[in-house]
């Protein structure tokens, strides 16, 4: 399809003709059906929903069909208005439209549902199993038509992947302002979220997924590298590496096929269980796992040369991470790391698999019959926590990495509760590592993406960052600057790592003065031609944009935890100071309900306005959340947020006093 014919079925939105049906594509991998939740009257209320896009005359044909897809899929994606030019991030230039703001929101869409970085590019999901970044196929539709028709004086107001339309607004406002899954809190089962989806009315946006700001996994390889690396400070007796020693984890999907990559770049030997053949195919082909087992007794006797030999290797394992966790004990193959990715944040829709059955009968069973596949999920549950404390109590170090295992566990009556009832056996990722070694101090996953499209761009944008951060580590205090050292050693092995799938994209940890800098920077080589435009972002699994109490704000400890105001106050500010767009979502990581989550997108242009408006926008977007934990008294934010006073003078923050503990002590005994 030639550029000109790509830009004339964007320009044409909702096309006037029904295009021809579409057959599924069984090459590529597909949502499970969803549960059957709807009753008659409410499948009713579906159809109407869903044909309020589409002139009348076009209803009669349209209703067998999706009433059909409700019935097979348990939601209706109008797959017959899938375009068919290319998925794909173009170059800014390639997009139709008015406003470059505009066209650079277009091009992150379309990467997040490139085939080679959706996780079921056709139900319009990038990752996570329910992270939508539209509803159905007519929402893309009509939302790349507005935002090739508008300008910078106009907002597109998206409500969870229905574009509701273009309003008046100025140069200055965010040009989409988008909600995903926003709910009033009383209404946040995850039931309701079946039920609002179906009905086509929410969507559970995930974090970067409905917010049009995933880069692939690279994103989660470098979270998933400094947590591995650190966890492998933690666990070590002498200062030694991870050489030689074992990382035991499951899920080869979206996100958690980013693990055995990491895993190498930290030096370890892993092993990553994944249940799904597709998934662990691409995860090879890719390169981003070395080698693939599907025999257990394999597996052992490999692992156990990779140990002997210190090898720094990755192997999938084909099959059930439990039964890896109870082969290992059988086998007394020592693990020193240990965690989890399955998709357990979504446990009842195929976010995590039971043991003894295939993927194909688990799959089936989850529609035909979801109160016995709950019980097959929360037995096999049981047997991953029990296998995991036994591990445990040998020496091993196990943590959720983020994916609600915990969660999920305890509601399933396994034995992961502390002594005190309250808290997990287990600490999270963040609150060991992640907290108080990078939020607390700022630092987190700011990327960008060079809108160019050339990979020659996003070369030069890695030497400007580094050299940034080279600058700053000559005066930056002793406190930050064994991350500084990590993410000049990142950035310095990115190209050589490959880690680029879809968008000409990158990610490295940084705080509030880093991203300030290097985005100044970057604005600074726009302006002279040598580069071209940069979009920037972050990921929602940052130190301000999300209030989620089992995972970012895990170790808040001043009983806050619960609330959302930060990623609330986080969303509003950046909107006003400048963000290109922005959005704030329920759900994401962790499951609907349990987290509110927000982010940006910033185009810079090499203008002043953009200097002006990344100044403003980013110094908020990091001092929010740190300012936020300072007042929960997390020391390494208290020292952040002074020395932030101390940079910028407009800044004033209220400090905690701390109280003696003597004072409290026996107070009520
Ligand atoms: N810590 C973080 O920073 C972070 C970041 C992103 C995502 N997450 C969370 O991690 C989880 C995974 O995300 P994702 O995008 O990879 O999801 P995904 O659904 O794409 O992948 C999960 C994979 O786990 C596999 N799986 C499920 N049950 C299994 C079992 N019992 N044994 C072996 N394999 C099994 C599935 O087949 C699937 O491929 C989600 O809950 C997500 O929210 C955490």
């Amino acid at each position: 399809m030639t550029i000109s014919e790509f830009q004339f079925d964007i320009k044409q939105g909702i096309p006037k003709e029904l295009p021809q049906k579409k057959a599924i594509d069984p090459a590529i991998n597909h949502a499970p059906k969803r549960k059957d939740i709807l009753s008659k009257e409410e499948k009713e209320l579906a159809l109407r929903n869903a044909l309020r896009y589409f002139p009348k005359q076009q209803h009669a044909e349209l209703i067998p069909e999706f009433l059909d897809e409700l019935t097979r899929f348990g939601r209706i994606y109008m797959y017959r208005f899938r375009p068919d030019y290319e998925m794909k991030a173009r170059p800014i230039n390639e997009y139709p439209g008015n406003s470059e703001q505009a066209k650079a929101i277009m091009l992150m869409i379309q990467n997040n549902l490139d085939y080679a970085v959706a996780q079921h590019p056709h139900e319009l999901i990038t990752y996570g199993g329910n992270g939508a970044v539209f509803q159905n196929w007519i929402q893309y539709r009509l939302c790349m038509k507005y935002l090739s028709e508008m300008t910078d004086e106009q907002t597109l107001v998206m409500y969870s992947g229905h574009p509701m339309g273009l309003f008046p607004s100025h140069k200055d406002a965010p040009r989409v302002v988008v909600t995903n899954g926003m709910v009033i809190p009383n209404y946040s089962k995850p039931d309701d979220w079946e039920k609002m989806n179906a009905l086509g009315v929410s969507q559970y946006g995930q974090m970067t997924a409905g917010s049009y700001m995933y880069i692939g996994p690279q994103g989660i390889v470098h979270g998933t590298t400094i947590t591995v690396l650190n966890a492998g400070r933690m666990i070590a007796k002498n200062g030694e590496d991870l050489s030689g020693k074992l990382f035991l984890t499951a899920g080869l999907g979206g996100m958690s096929g980013a693990q055995p990559k990491a895993a190498s770049i930290a030096g370890c030997i892993s092993v990553t269980a994944e249940v799904n053949e597709k998934a662990v195919h691409t995860r090879h082909s890719q390169g981003w796992v070395d080698e693939v087992i599907s025999d257990l007794n394999d597996l052992c006797t490999r692992v156990k040369s990779a140990k002997a030999n210190k090898e720094v290797v990755s192997i999938a394992y084909h099959g059930n991470v439990v039964s890896v966790w109870e082969k290992f004990l059988a086998e007394d193959i020592y693990v020193d790391l240990g965690s989890d990715q399955t998709s357990l944040h979504n446990p009842w829709a195929g976010g995590y698999y039971p043991m003894n059955m295939t993927l194909e009968a688990a799959n089936d069973l989850m529609a035909a019959d979801p109160e016995a596949f709950k019980i097959a999920i929360q037995d096999t549950l049981k047997r991953h926590a029990a296998a995991v404390n036994a591990h445990v109590a040998k020496g091993t170090y196990f943590f959720d990495y983020g994916n609600a295992f915990l969660l999920e566990a305890s509601r399933a009556g396994a034995d992961i509760m502390a002594q005190n009832g309250i808290d997990f056996k287990y600490p999270s990722y963040v609150q060991d590592i992640m907290g108080p070694m990078c939020f607390d101090y700022g630092f987190g996953p700011f990327r960008w993406v060079c809108a160019s499209g050339k990979p020659e761009d996003l070369q030069k944008t890695d030497d400007i960052a580094c050299a940034v951060l080279e600058e700053i580590m000559t005066t930056s205090p002793d406190e930050i600057k064994q991350q500084l050292a990590d993410n000049i050693k990142w950035i310095k092995g990115a190209q050589a790592n490959k880690l680029v799938v879809g968008s000409q994209a990158r990610i490295l940890y940084a705080d509030a003065e880093g991203r300030m800098k290097i985005a100044a920077a970057f604005n600074k080589a726009i302006a002279t031609g040598e580069i071209g435009p940069i979009i920037l972002g972050r990921d929602h699994h940052d130190v301000s944009g999300t209030d989620s109490p089992y995972r970012e704000t895990s170790n808040i400890y001043d009983g806050s935890r619960f609330t959302a105001d930060m990623a609330i106050h986080n969303v509003i500010g950046d909107s006003f100071r400048g963000a290109t767009w922005v959005s704030i979502h329920n759900g994401g990581g962790v499951g609907w309900g349990e987290v509110i989550n927000g982010g940006f997108g910033m185009l810079l242009d090499g203008s002043d306005d953009a200097h002006r408006r990344l100044t403003m926008m980013l110094h908020w977007d990091v001092n929010n959340g740190i300012a936020r934990r300072n007042w929960a008294r997390n020391e390494g934010a208290v020292f952040a947020i002074k020395r932030a006073m101390e940079q910028e003078p407009r800044l004033k923050v209220t400090i905690p006093e701390m109280v003696d503990d003597v004072l409290l002590k026996n107070l009520f005994d």
